[in-house]
């Protein structure tokens, strides 16, 4: 095979030996694989692929075709359309995907939509239900929300009935997050006003914190997932007493098999029809060969697009 492979800090489109699937695994060649945040750091040394992914080639989701199955595999079969969520090694044309870790891919989906969907859907309904107890009628605000993960909360929010906040800092891409499903997209120096929220998810970090903060309803809770602008910041303790907050983090990496197989049952149960029917989508900005990887790398980095950067094999 073929794979995006980290070599002193650089990205090589290499010719590596084909994985083999465990027992519970499924073989696949792929088609398409999202990038993310994560792999950016990888690439600078600094986030690992947990143990049993491969470390030096990036890629935490992909969709494409099986092509072989482990022996205990019970769910899929040699042919499938899937796509699903992994440690590392995606952006590879083959790749293995443990079978409680993959989705059947809707036939209305493209490659691309499907390559996209897994980390930054699976994150944002991780963080919404399971961390953040989201309600109907709540007020939820977004950060960060024109992004991969973004763009799925927005839309997962709102299609539970909450009325959404959604701050986006480049103008040119509020009026497509409305049209996700946002019911107001503000700057992010105005979140303040727009409160009080039930339900922050947190995708900037440090940034708007303090501003997020303050505008907390009684019992509201901040669920953090990113920390691009910065990790460290100072807390007024008081201001989190008096309105009974929680504030709470969250990673899905480096959870166990078992772990990412709930929330991917979750997805599969909740979002996948939605997705299928069309009433959410994975917005793609751009697809690139994977052999362009730096290039693609480089786009991500740069920022100003709405939802996945997609590499494609
Ligand atoms: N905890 C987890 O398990 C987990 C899982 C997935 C992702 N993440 C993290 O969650 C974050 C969001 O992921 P993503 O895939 O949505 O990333 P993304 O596609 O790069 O989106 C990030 C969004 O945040 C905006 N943004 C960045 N810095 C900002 C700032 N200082 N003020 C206001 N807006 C800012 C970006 O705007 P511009 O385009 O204008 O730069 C972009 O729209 C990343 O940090 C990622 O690493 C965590």
């Amino acid at each position: 095979m073929r794979a995006v492979t980290i070599e002193d800090g650089e990205l090589r489109w290499l010719e590596r030996a084909d994985p083999v699937p465990g027992d519970t695994e499924l073989l696949v060649t792929v088609h398409a694989a999202g990038l993310n945040g994560a792999d950016l750091v990888q690439v600078k040394g600094f986030y690992p692929a947990p143990p049993g992914a491969p470390p030096d080639i990036p890629g935490m989701e992909l969709a494409g075709e099986v092509v072989a199955v482990g022996r205990q595999v019970t769910k899929h079969a040699v042919g499938d359309r899937v796509m699903g969520l992994v440690g590392g090694g995606a952006q590879a044309t083959i790749a293995v995907v443990d079978e409680s870790h993959a989705l059947p891919v809707p036939a209305t989906l493209s490659w691309p939509e499907a390559g996209g969907f897994c980390e930054v859907f699976c994150t944002a309904f991780d963080a919404l239900w399971n961390q953040g107890a989201i309600a109907m009628g709540d007020r939820v605000l977004v950060t960060g929300a024109a992004g991969g993960v973004g763009t799925a909360g927005v839309q997962l929010a709102a299609a539970t009935g909450a009325v959404v906040v959604a701050s986006v800092r480049d103008p040119a891409r509020r009026a497509v997050v409305a049209a996700l499903g946002a019911d107001e997209v503000v700057d992010p120096t105005d979140v303040a006003a727009h409160g009080p929220y039930d339900l922050v998810l947190e995708l900037v970090g440090a940034a708007g914190f303090a501003d997020a903060v303050g505008a907390l309803a009684t019992g509201g809770r901040i669920v953090v997932i990113g920390v691009g602008s910065g990790a460290a910041v100072e807390l007024d303790l008081y201001e989190l007493m008096r309105r009974r907050a929680v504030v709470r983090g969250s990673t899905l990496r480096a959870r166990t098999r078992a772990e990412k197989a709930t929330v991917i049952s979750g997805v599969g149960a909740h979002v996948l029809p939605a997705l299928a029917a069309g009433r959410v989508r994975v917005p793609v900005s751009a697809t690139m060969p994977m052999a362009d990887a730096p290039a693609a790398y480089r786009a991500f980095a740069d920022g100003h697009k709405l939802g996945k950067i997609v590499l494609v094999a």
